[in-house]
This record gives structure tokens, sequence and C-alpha cells, in this order.
């Protein structure tokens, strides 16, 4: 049984319904986040709270989001995941229930608040250290990613289309340029220089991302935040993607062609042990 978050109740899955009118099931008009939590302890918490009320501000939602760090705790609590080494929780808010016109219904609603939370796998050491592949897809999406909006079916199509190519990720390419995943973001390791796109409207900006930035900086890795060439790619010695549900996960073959030697680099390498240090400090109380 899966205990889930709706509107200010907490219920079995089974049981939670929304209304055909709401606007999410209607226009895609909502947004979401996914915060980890490693040993129960939220990770991040404060960036990811950040991104969802700049969303809610950019699609002028008006919800209360004062009691959502306790709704993410008994999320984990009731449904066993408290000591779980992996965690996170999913939240979604829409405009609410209306008759469907597009314009926002013009007297106020009750935005709709979803919430679940799932153990995460991270797949096995030899499995990592084997590496993945990802295939590149075309970027179709609208101009404003960086919004978090639950509006994906470019994102749902990518994906497909990498789990129909027998690999792990999409690599999004618009205008000859790779941007990110389809729900993750997008590195590649030249020597000891990390690149990954800047932060702008055409890539979401992941809190991984941000975070993976700072602890290379921290190692003593050069960073550059640039638009990264789809040519380049047969010059990059590494490649890897992160995210929330990610973490860091090293590509070895893009469109069948080897990412440098074909195998995980010790830049990538760094990169996770660093971030899996930190992680667990982090779990442990630190
Ligand atoms: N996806 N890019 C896209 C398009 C994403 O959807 C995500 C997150 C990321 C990585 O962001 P973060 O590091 O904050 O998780 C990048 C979530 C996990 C999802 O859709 O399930």
């Amino acid at each position: 049984m899966s205990i889930v978050y709706l509107n200010g109740a907490f219920m079995d899955a089974a049981e939670a319904r929304i209304p055909v009118e709401d606007r999410g099931f209607l226009f895609a008009d909502g947004i979401y986040e996914v915060t980890p939590a490693y040993r129960g302890r939220f990770f991040l918490m404060d960036r990811h709270r950040d991104r969802l009320l700049k969303g809610l501000c950019e699609l002028r939602i008006d919800a209360d989001t004062s009691g959502l760090a306790g709704v993410h705790d008994r999320l984990l609590r009731e449904n066993g995941l408290a000591d779980e080494e992996v965690a996170y929780v999913y939240l979604q808010i829409t405009r609410g229930v209306a008759p469907r016109t597009h314009a926002f219904p013009k007297a106020p609603v009750a935005p709709t608040v979803y919430a679940f939370a799932r153990p995460y796998r991270r797949p096995d050491r030899e499995v990592w250290d084997r590496g993945f592949e990802a295939v590149m897809v075309p970027d179709r999406r609208w101009a404003r990613v960086d919004i978090k909006t639950i509006a994906l079916l470019p994102n749902v199509l990518a994906q497909q289309a990498a789990v129909d190519a027998g690999v792990a990720d999409a690599l999004l390419v618009r205008d000859g340029i790779a941007l990110e995943g389809a729900h993750n973001n997008f590195f590649a390791v030249f020597g000891e220089t990390v690149v990954t796109h800047p932060k702008s409207n055409v890539i979401l900006h992941g809190i991984t991302r941000g975070y993976v930035v700072d602890m290379a900086r921290d190692l003593g890795l050069e960073v550059q935040e640039r638009p990264i060439q789809v040519e380049e790619l047969a010059r990059a010695d590494e490649a890897f993607f992160t995210g929330t549900t990610t973490e860091v996960r090293p590509t070895v073959r893009i469109d069948g062609r080897p990412v440098g030697k074909g195998g995980v680099g010790p830049v990538t390498r760094r990169l996770f042990e660093a971030f899996l240090e930190r992680v667990e400090r982090h779990a442990a109380g630190g």
C-alpha cells in the first residue's frame, strides 16, 4: 500500500481522486518538483523549494507552500522510507479545478496539491562501472523549459526513443547543440575541463547540475558553462548526465560511437565518488 498526500490529507493511493476538470489533466497547467532524501534526510531541500516557488510565480499559481516540508517528511515515514538509502518525493501543484477555458478561472480556485514518495535504486556498482549509452533526439520542447512544468510530452517521447534504442538516456539536441537529457542535465569532459550548457530558458536548471558544478570547482577542475556543439562530442574524453533520479551517470557511447576511450573516465569517477561521499555525510547528519 502506498500512502500519498492530496489537498491536505494523507490517504491510500487507491483512494486518491482528482476531478476531471483539474487543469493539470486538461491543460498540463501546473508544476512539479522531485526532491531526494538520503536515509530520511532531504538533500538540497532549500534549492528545490526555491525552484518550486519560482515556478509558481512564473505560472501565477497562488499556493500555500508553508506546510510542504512536513508533508515530505511524513510521506517518507508513512511509506517506510525514513531509513531508505535513497528515496524521493514527487510534488505536483496544478492551478486547480474549473470549467475548461484557456485563460485562468475568473474566480480564484484552490490549487491541487499532490505528492508521493518512492524508493530510488542506485544501479549496482558493476553496472555503473561499465557505463551507459545515450542516443541523440531532436529537442521538440517549448521555449521555457527552465520552468519545471508537468507538460512533459516531448520528454516522454524522447525517453521512449532511448528505451526503444535499448539505452539509458536521451540527449536532446537543438540547432547542433547538445542541451540536456529528457529528465537530467548533460556534461561533457575535455581533459580536466568539465562543460555543461549555461543556465537559460532552453534547459532545466537542475539542482544536481548546480551541485556538481560547485563540487567540480571544489575539486580543482575547470568548469565551463557554455553550449556544447554536437561536433565537439567526437573530441570529448568523457560525458555524463546528472539529476535527482540519475545522480551522476557516465555515458560511454552516444549514438553507438564511443565517448573518448569508450569507458568510464577518471573525472566522472572522481565526481561520482565525491558526490557519494557528500550525500553519505549528509545522511549521517553532516
Ligand atoms: N527531472 N532536466 C530535465 C528536463 C529534468 O526533468 C530534470 C529533473 C533535470 C535534473 O534536475 P534535478 O537535478 O533538479 O533533478 C534536468 C526529474 C527528476 C523528473 O522529471 O522526474
